[in-house]
């Protein structure tokens, strides 16, 4: 999702001791078409949080992942990425900070320790991230902010520049390291919807080749996807499906260090009906079915907040529906809940689903039990 609006963030930044995971022995993996989760295969549901790394109060991070484990959420997807090109204010929290021709990753209080308690947390409470390393997109800094470090001025560059990839696998690296041994991480994520608009499909997946290779080198253990919306694939021809955007969906989920495929839904975005959904969901499961590697259905939203658990409900059900016949699991776009410390409702940009309210009932819980 391209994130328009701004998170509000208040509460003080805590003093955090270092991580030190040491647990190996459930690591999540493919099985088949399948998740497996502390060893139990089957479909899972799941949601997504850009905002969760970027909360300041740990008793914040626990409420809602304690909202998630007793809702039966399993999969949490997050941006592992807030890249800036100036330094924010103090508390204010970013990851990397890019001046000149160099980097800085941001180990403090207000930077990776974050994203510790986000793994601390999803550790405690049962909760499995997906955990993303950069944006296509400007919201969070994006490839954009690597840019001028790297001396390119275009995402289309960005991929095939081998100083741009050496900033962008050092980040990669510091991160993977610095989780590599955690039971919470659920997978890495090269980029949340990488396009690359005209180009040849071979850019996009020699790039998805060389990095889920570098990061294979670093963790032998946990699964790696590429986080794409899917597009460029056989099927009725409409926007989605054509290979415009660089992606061809089949060659880069066939690539030996891809564990799963990603696929998203913006029916309103994509000018599409919401009836679309159901063939696009197929359309992908067919393929997984074909390479053997589960199908996540990991975005989906409609704009309408009436259309919200009629619609996605339908697409819930048809995922499911073909939970024998490629697809592992979903996670809708985007969680929502109130945060405690400041009684403060989280970032609603339409597609939110609040913890509680009648859209969670219909999305989460019956879903849930749906699946069993
Ligand atoms: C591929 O990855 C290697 C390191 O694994 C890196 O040095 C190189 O720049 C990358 N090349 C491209 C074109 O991405
Ligand atoms: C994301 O990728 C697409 C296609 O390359 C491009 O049109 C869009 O502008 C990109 N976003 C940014 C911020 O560059
Ligand atoms: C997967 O990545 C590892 C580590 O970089 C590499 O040695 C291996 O050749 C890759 N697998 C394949 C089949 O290309």
């Amino acid at each position: 999702m391209k994130i328009t609006g701004l998170l509000l963030l208040a509460g003080a930044v805590a003093a955090l001791p270092g991580t030190n995971h040491v647990h190996r022995a459930s690591i999540s993996k493919a099985d088949g078409t399948k998740f497996n989760i502390d060893g139990v295969t089957k479909y899972y549901a799941g949601t997504n949080s850009y905002w969760i790394p970027f909360l300041t109060n740990d008793n914040d991070v626990d409420t809602i992942m304690s909202h998630l484990q007793s809702s039966g959420h399993k999969i949490l997807r997050i941006w592992g990425f807030n890249d800036v090109k100036q330094i924010p204010g103090s508390g204010t929290v970013y990851f990397q900070a890019f001046s000149g021709s160099s980097a800085a990753i941001n180990t403090g209080a207000n930077g990776l320790q974050r994203l510790d308690a986000v793994v601390r947390s999803a550790e405690k409470y049962g909760i499995k991230l997906i955990i993303n390393f950069v944006n296509n997109w400007t919201d969070y800094g994006g490839m954009a902010a690597y840019f001028s470090a790297c001396g390119v001025n275009s995402n289309a560059q960005w991929y095939q520049a081998s100083r741009c990839q050496s900033l962008y696998q050092n980040y990669i690296k510091t991160v993977v390291n610095r989780y590599r041994t955690s039971t919470a991480v659920f997978a890495w994520e090269l980029a949340n919807e990488p396009r690359c608009q005209g180009c040849q499909t071979s850019v996009l997946t020699n790039w998805i080749r060389n990095t889920s290779n570098y990061i294979r080198s670093l963790d032998p253990d946990h699964m790696i996807t590429a986080g794409d919306e899917g597009f460029g694939l056989q099927g009725d021809g409409s926007y989605p499906y054509q290979y415009g955007e660089g992606i061809d969906w089949a060659a880069n989920l066939a690539l030996p260090n891809i564990s799963f495929g990603t696929f998203h839904l913006y029916p309103s975005s994509w000018g599409v009906s919401n009836s679309f959904g159901n063939g696009w969901i197929s359309a992908h499961a067919k393929i997984c079915q074909q390479l053997n590697k589960p199908c996540l259905f990991e975005e989906y939203g409609v704009t309408n907040a009436a259309d919200h658990c009629p619609v996605e409900s339908g697409w819930q059900k048809t995922s499911l529906g073909l939970k024998d016949s490629g697809m592992a699991g979903d996670l809708f776009w985007q969680l929502g809940d109130t945060i405690r410390s400041t009684g403060q409702q989280t970032h609603n940009d339409g597609h939110t689903i609040y913890y509680g309210s009648s859209d969670w009932k219909c999305l989460v819980d019956q879903h849930v039990e749906q699946i069993g």
